[in-house]
């Protein structure tokens, strides 16, 4: 089969990895791709959000299967685009997609069925002296949220009113966030614990993955800004066989149906972040896509044969909603710029790569990585080039052979000004 894998991050590089090992001849395409995908994949230098060029590319180049990685271009449209053209890719339409690309939208579908969530409220660009009055009202802490795709940045967790009020204003009147701050959504705060359930629907059937857990702030003990994400590992020990039966049913049933029934039946990876507050699992956001680096942790624990499984979600073939996982777990540990997630330099030449790569069961995955531009010297090198640049997970027979694995495996690496937090994973392992 050809195979298109659109994206160019860690996430992709997990893609690309389990793909490379399904069973058969397959020819794997990657657009933009980076320097780890190489090893797997021709480079095809188009955007992930040039569309129209990747429809191009796709009818030319005769794909079988198109795999999205990054949320935009899904929201953007890309599927249905395909879809247009007779072409077979793996993602939600535009319709589906604004499940993560508007939250007025999904959180008014969590209220239309139930689905527990935060309570919240709306407010639009000419509502702001009203959206101030709700923040006052409810007391802090209180969250503010862009309703639009804002990269990560968009939640803002606000501890004072006065932050709160500050944030609306940032949002609503200055439009620091553009188009995608023109509606916000205040919503009360929850406290607990998060993980991430991942489901692969075809739109009517579907299959659940390894629960996994992101780390989200910069700093160990979760202190500091709010990046992409410094690690996971799956799967989550708070998230019991009994939880997930919840979340199953409660979250990623009403989920699928409503979709379904709403005329955007679900296809591809439904991501639910979750918060397990006291009251049970509540929905902190969904995604329409695999989460980076969860990804880097949820594929190499899928039991099935990855090629088969995306092949089944994007033809409507999936059958069974069995859990897809194999024995053991993953870790990821996420190696980024120092400075990031604020201003950061790039080009610094990364050593021990190989050296990591051939510890038994480590992956390393490339995000924000380049060749040095030397390549006919004979003596290319890679450089970092991005705030996250490499994640590098362990499998284990359990999660401390994972983690073991994982950090094994990352004191091989090095670049100037390297950061990465030691405690990944550490949730998993306290006692229940
Ligand atoms: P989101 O972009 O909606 O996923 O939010 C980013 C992060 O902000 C989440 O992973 C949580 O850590 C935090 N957050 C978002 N909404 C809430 C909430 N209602 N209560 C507490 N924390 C939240
Ligand atoms: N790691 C969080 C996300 O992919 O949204």
């Amino acid at each position: 089969m050809r195979i298109l894998v659109v994206g160019g991050g860690g996430r992709e590089h997990a893609i690309v990895h389990s793909l490379s090992r399904s069973g058969g001849v397959h020819t794997i395409f990657a657009a933009p791709g980076n320097a780890g995908i190489r090893e797997f994949a021709s480079i095809v230098p188009v955007r992930a959000d040039d569309i129209e060029n990747l429809v191009r590319f796709a009818r030319t180049e005769q794909i079988d299967l198109t795999v999205v990685g990054p949320e935009q271009p899904l929201v953007l449209g890309i599927v249905d685009r395909f879809e247009q053209e007779g072409l077979a890719i793996m993602g939600p339409s535009a319709a589906a997609a604004r499940l993560e690309g508007s939250k007025a939208f999904s959180k008014a579908f969590m209220q239309r069925y139930g689905i527990p969530t935060a309570r919240h409220r709306t407010f639009g660009a000419g509502d702001y002296d009203e959206a101030a009055a709700h923040v006052r009202a409810c007391g802090a802490p209180i969250v503010v949220k862009a309703s639009g795709l804002a990269a990560g940045k968009g939640a803002v967790v606000c501890a004072t009113v006065e932050e709160a009020i500050e944030t609306l204003s940032f949002m609503l009147r200055e439009q620091a966030f553009g188009a995608a701050g023109e509606e916000v959504v205040i919503e009360e705060y929850m406290t607990g614990e998060e993980a991430s359930v991942f489901a692969l629907s075809d739109g009517q059937e579907y299959v659940l993955l390894a629960p996994a857990q992101d780390h989200k702030r910069i700093g160990e003990g979760d202190v500091g800004p709010n990046t992409g994400g410094m690690g996971a590992y799956a799967p989550v020990p708070i998230v019991t066989d009994a939880l997930l039966r919840v979340v199953r049913d409660r979250v990623v049933e009403p989920t699928l149906h409503g979709m379904a029934v709403e005329g955007h039946p679900y296809r591809g990876v439904l991501y639910c972040g979750l918060m397990i507050t006291e009251e049970g699992p509540k929905v902190v956001e969904y995604n329409c896509r695999f989460g980076d680096p969860e990804a880097q942790v949820v594929l190499p624990l899928l039991a099935d044969d990855a090629l088969d499984l995306f092949e089944a979600t994007a033809r409507g073939a999936l059958s069974g909603s069995a859990l897809s996982m194999r024995g053991g777990a993953a870790a990821c540990v996420v190696l980024a710029s120092g400075g990031y997630p604020g201003y950061y330099e790039k080009g610094f030449p990364i050593k021990g790569l190989e050296q990591a790569a051939a510890h038994r069961d480590v992956m390393v995955f490339h995000a924000g990585t380049a060749t040095d531009g030397q390549e006919d010297s004979g003596r290319s090198g890679i450089v970092t080039s991005g705030g996250r640049v490499l994640g590098v997970t362990g499998l284990g027979g359990d999660l401390r052979e994972a983690l073991d694995r994982a950090y094994e495996a990352v004191g091989r690496i090095s670049f100037q000004h390297m950061q990465f937090r030691r405690d990944i994973g550490k949730k998993g392992l306290r006692p229940s």
